[in-house]
C-alpha cells in the first residue's frame, strides 16, 4: 500500500519517529532488504547500479558531518572558492574588454556550479611539474574535462525522471546504460588515485568502503551515486536565485548593499590587476538577507518527494485527527511541497518575497503559521529526518558564494527584462530542485 500525505507538521513529527527511512532500513538487515521489493535499493539500483551495503548510512552522515558542516565547511569553502573563481573568470577570457556576452541563464548557473562543486568534492588534475606552465595546463585540463563531465550529465539528467519511474524506451535505456558505464569510468578509483584535493568527504568514504573490502567496481557506483547527490540540485537552484533577484530589483539593490558591506568590512575590493576575493566561512555567516533570498527561492523551486518504508504496524494521526492505520512493508510518501505554497502558512505563496524569512530586526524569521499552531515544518527543502539532505550547508554556501561572485565581479541582466519568469517543468515533479520548462536569455560582463 502507498500512502499520500500533505505534509502537517504534527504529522511528520509522528512519522518521523515511527517510521524509518528507507536507507536506514538497509541496514537493518542486510539480506532481507536486498532480496525484498525494496523501493530505495530497486531504485539505487536502477539509477546508479549500486547495491547498499549494511551500515551504509551511517558511514554517509559520518563523513558528511565531518566534512561537509562546520569546520569542514572552511575547507570546502575555500575550495569551491577557488573553482568557481577560475570558471567564472575563464568564461569572460582575457582581453575582452567590458564585451557583453550572451547565454542562456539556466545553462550558464548549472554549468559553472555544478562544475566547480564537482572539482571541489571530487579533486583538480595534478599538474605535471612545478612551474606556473604545468599549474595552468592542470587548470586548463580541469575546465575542458569538467566541461565535458557535465555536457554527459546533463544527458543523464535529462534520461533521470523516466529512468527512475522504470519507464524509458529501448532507446533511453541503451543511452542510459552508456552514460552509467563513463561515469562510473570517469570517477573510478583508479583515476582518483592521481587527483589533487579530493575532498575528505569523497575520499573518506572511498576509504571505508575499500577496508570493508567492496570491490572496486562497485565504490566507482556508489561514486556517481555521490556525484549524482551532490551535483544535481545546487546549479538549478543557483538558476532560480539568480533570476528571482534579477526580476525583483528591490531584492537585487538589498542583496548587492549587504555584499558590498561585507567586502567592505573584509578590506577587499575587486580591482584591475588586484587580487581575487577571498571570501571565507565566516564572512559567509553575516548574510541574513542573502540567507532569506535562498531560503524563499528554495521554498518556490524544492519539491522533493519524501519515501518511507514502514517497519512496523502503526497510525498514523494527522493534524485534524483523521486516522491511518499502515502496515508494515507498506510506502508512505510526504509532499511538502504542499506546505511551502499554502497561503495560510505563506500568504502570497506563489510570489518570491526576498524578505520572507527574515524578522523586523533583521534576525532569521522561523514563526510560520497554520490553524493558529505555530509550524516546526514550514519549509522542507532539505527532506527531514535521518535522511534529510547531509549537504545542506555546503549547498546554501555554494549557492551564496555563487551570487557573491557574480555581483561581485560581473554586470549582468535579462536580455530581454519583460520576459516573464518561466514555469517549472512538472516531469522533474519529486525529485528535489525543479528545471525551467524553457531558459531564459542573460548577458553579462566583468564590471572592472
Ligand atoms: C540546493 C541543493 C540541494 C537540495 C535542494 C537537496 C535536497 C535533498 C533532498 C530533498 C534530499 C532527500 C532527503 C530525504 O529523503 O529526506 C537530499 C538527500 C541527499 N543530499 Fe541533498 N540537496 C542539495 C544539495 C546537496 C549537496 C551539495 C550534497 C553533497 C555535497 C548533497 C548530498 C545529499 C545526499 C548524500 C543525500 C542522501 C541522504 C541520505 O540518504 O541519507 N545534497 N538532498
Amino acid at each position: 500500500m502507498e500512502i499520500f500525505l500533505q505534509c502537517s507538521s504534527e504529522a511528520f513529527t509522528s512519522l518521523s519517529s515511527q517510521i524509518r527511512c528507507l536507507s536506514a532500513q538497509w541496514s537493518k538487515s542486510q539480506e532481507q532488504s536486498w532480496t525484498s521489493q525494496n523501493f530505495s535499493d530497486q531504485l539505487v539500483e536502477r539509477v546508479f547500479g549500486y547495491h547498499p551495503m549494511e551500515n551504509e548510512h551511517k558511514f554517509l552522515q559520518t563523513a558528511s558531518t565531518k566534512h561537509l558542516m562546520g569546520d569542514g565547511l572552511v575547507v570546502m569553502t575555500q575550495a569551491m572558492m577557488y573553482n568557481l573563481q577560475n570558471l567564472m573568470l575563464h568564461s569572460v577570457g582575457s582581453g575582452n574588454g567590458k564585451v557583453w556576452q550572451e547565454s542562456g541563464l539556466f545553462a550558464y548557473c548549472y554549468n559553472i556550479v555544478f562544475r566547480a562543486g564537482y572539482l571541489s568534492l571530487f579533486g583538480n588534475e595534478s599538474p605535471k611539474g612545478t612551474g606556473k606552465e604545468s599549474v595552468e595546463k592542470a587548470k586548463e585540463i580541469d575546465l575542458q574535462h569538467s566541461n565535458d563531465l557535465f555536457c554527459e550529465f546533463r544527458k543523464y539528467d535529462q534520461l533521470f525522471p523516466n529512468l527512475a519511474y522504470g519507464v524509458l524506451g529501448p532507446r533511453g535505456k541503451m543511452e542510459a546504460e552508456r552514460l552509467k558505464r563513463l561515469f562510473w569510468s570517469t570517477l573510478s578509483v583508479q583515476k582518483m588515485r592521481v587527483k589533487d584535493n579530493i575532498s575528505g568527504w569523497i575520499s573518506d568514504q572511498q576509504q571505508v568502503r575499500a577496508e570493508l573490502d567492496m570491490q572496486e567496481f562497485m565504490q566507482d557506483r556508489f561514486m556517481f551515486l555521490l556525484l549524482w547527490a551532490s551535483q544535481g540540485n545546487t546549479g538549478p537552484s543557483a538558476f532560480w536565485l539568480l533570476l528571482y533577484l534579477m526580476k525583483h530589483p528591490e531584492a537585487m539593490s538589498a542583496v548587492r548593499k549587504e555584499v558590498e558591506e561585507i567586502l567592505k568590512e573584509a578590506g577587499q575590493e575587486v580591482k584591475p590587476g588586484g587580487p581575487l576575493i577571498d571570501l571565507s566561512r565566516d564572512m559567509l555567516l553575516k548574510t541574513p538577507i542573502l540567507d532569506s533570498a535562498v531560503e524563499e527561492t528554495l521554498r518556490l523551486t524544492t519539491v522533493p518527494l519524501l519515501t518511507r518504508g514502514v517497519v512496523q504496524d502503526m497510525t498514523i494521526i494527522m493534524a485534524n485527527g483523521q486516522e491511518y492505520k499502515i502496515r508494515e512493508g507498506d510506502r508512505v510518501s510526504v509532499f511538502p511541497y504542499l506546505v511551502h505554497i499554502d497561503p495560510e502558512v505563506h500568504p502570497d505563496p506563489l510570489t518570491f518575497k526576498y524578505d520572507r524569512f527574515l524578522n523586523a530586526d533583521g534576525s532569521r524569521k522561523t514563526d510560520f503559521y497554520k490553524d493558529g499552531k505555530k509550524l516546526k515544518y514550514y519549509s522542507m527543502p532539505w527532506g527531514a529526518g535521518t535522511t534529510m539532505c547531509p549537504g545542506r550547508f555546503f549547498a546554501t554556501n555554494e549557492l551564496k558564494q555563487f551570487v557573491f561572485l557574480m555581483l561581485s565581479y560581473f554586470d549582468f541582466e535579462l536580455t530581454n527584462p519583460n520576459e516573464q519568469i518561466p514555469d517549472i517543468d512538472i516531469r522533474r515533479w519529486g525529485f528535489g530542485s525543479m528545471h525551467p520548462d524553457r531558459d531564459i536569455q542573460f548577458r553579462y560582463r566583468p564590471r572592472i
